[in-house]
């Protein structure tokens, strides 16, 4: 699908924005896990949440639409069933490394596998510490690559300092730890997205945090639970975060959005950059806290250097902060991202290319970009990469060119965003 985008003067109104993708998979996971009913208020309904409930639906878990509202039926710890077919991560990440540590505690043998895009992700940072628990795994370049075949026993608890800083692979271990007999203590390597540790919590998982990386988890679990309520998805609002910051005029509101300290990169980075961002009506529900947000255009930015720590909490938004950097005042600078390269697309060649072919001044470096700012971009035909988020941002930075752009590829936003087009043209004129 092509999609055409015209240039916008202003971005104004007031919208929500789809749940939060990854508490969406971990809520679907951990009810399934639950001794209980459970009701899912809020999911994402999109390609890759979508995916997490047919993996878990082959595993013999029943869900029921009520409404708005997702009903799981909890098969308990040891519950599960042996799928009859493949299971099938689609495009999703999350779904294949979060699936692999809870089969890694199944008495069973199941196969994983995903589309393309997602057979040539590396797989070998969740495979190697799962088999140090004691999961049989085979697959392609010696499990570093999916289709993998999983066939669980009972699992030792670990102790592993996290090579890569990966909520996805520390996920998988914790989930891997609640099969396990025994404490399993994991060293995050900076702090990625904590959702898991949040949801166990909740669920009532002995699992506490020693030290500021360190988290620790008693295993068995037993979880139990009622309901989940899932708050909108910074990582899906940040689009409209920096379209309306970019705006000569208008105001943006944006209710019930994640705001977990894990990931506000985004606004502790755009406020530095000199967006007006306030961040109203605090709430927390199952141990995540959201707040409405609300951004006022008009502004000029300035150029910043975001590096270390920072990086995991906005790693799914460097794309659409290069956006917001080519309307600054002076260069940008990302470093320490190189894990940019290996997400749905290669994200830092994607950007650098897409951009450029707007006219933009962007330069890509091993580990990040830099790019320059005050640029005037003309319309151009871009391509997403088949990657969500490249098709998000290149849209966003469309709205502010001279001319219209047309996007090829745009469809792939159903992976995390069905209406994002719809959305977007409601609030720009
Ligand atoms: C996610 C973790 C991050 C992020 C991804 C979602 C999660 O990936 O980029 O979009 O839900 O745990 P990594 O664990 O590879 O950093």
């Amino acid at each position: 699908m092509k999609i055409t985008i015209e240039p916008a003067e202003k971005i104004r109104g007031r919208i929500k924005v789809p749940g939060d993708k990854s508490i969406s998979h971990r809520a679907l996971l951990f009810s399934a896990l639950t001794e209980n009913n459970v009701e899912i208020e809020g999911l994402l309904k999109a390609e890759d949440t979508l995916s997490t409930q047919n993996c878990l639906a082959e595993l013999g878990v029943e869900f029921k639409e009520n409404g708005s509202k997702l009903l799981v039926k909890g098969k308990g710890l040891r519950g599960l069933e042996e799928p009859k077919d493949v299971l099938n991560a689609g495009n999703s990440g999350t779904t294949a490394r979060l699936l692999a540590g809870l089969l890694a505690g199944q008495p069973f043998h199941s196969t994983l596998s995903g589309d393309s895009s997602l057979r040539g992700r590396p797989m070998q940072r969740v495979t190697e510490p799962l088999r140090l628990m004691g999961a049989s795994i085979n697959g392609r370049n010696n499990g570093c690559l999916l289709p993998l075949s999983i066939r669980g026993y009972d699992l030792l608890p670990i102790n592993y300092a996290l090579p890569v800083a990966s909520a996805q692979v520390k996920s998988a271990l914790l989930i891997a730890g609640l099969f396990s007999r025994g404490v399993s203590e994991i060293i995050d390597s900076y702090n990625t997205r904590d959702h898991t540790e949040r949801a166990l919590r909740y669920l009532g998982a002995s699992i506490n945090k020693p030290g500021k990386y360190h988290i620790r988890l008693e295993g068995p679990a037993k979880l139990y639970g009622e309901r989940f309520r899932i708050p909108g998805d910074i990582s899906a609002a940040a689009y409209f975060i920096v379209a309306a910051a970019l705006a000569p005029q208008g105001e943006l509101y944006i209710e019930n959005v994640g705001i977990n300290p894990t990931r506000t990169g985004i606004l502790d980075v755009l406020i530095k950059m000199g967006a007006k961002v306030r961040i109203l009506n605090e709430k927390e529900y199952n141990c995540e806290p959201a707040a409405d947000l609300l951004i006022e255009g008009g502004r000029q930015l300035r150029g910043i250097e975001i590096n270390g720590e920072m990086i995991p909490r906005l790693i799914d938004e460097i794309p659409i902060l290069a956006v917001a950097a080519l309307f600054a005042e002076g260069e940008t600078i990302i470093r320490g991202a190189a894990e940019l390269r290996i997400k749905e697309s290669d994200r830092l060649k994607a950007m650098a290319l897409e951009l450029q072919k707007m006219g933009a001044r962007v330069q890509e470096l091993p580990d990040g970009l830099v790019i320059r700012g005050g640029a005037k971009l003309t319309g151009a035909r871009c391509e997403s990469h088949g990657d969500h988020r490249i098709a998000m941002a290149l849209a966003t930075a469309a709205l502010f060119a001279e001319k219209e752009s047309v996007i090829s590829g745009a469809e792939v936003v159903r992976i995390s965003f069905p209406g994002f087009f719809e959305v977007l043209s409601e609030l720009s004129t």
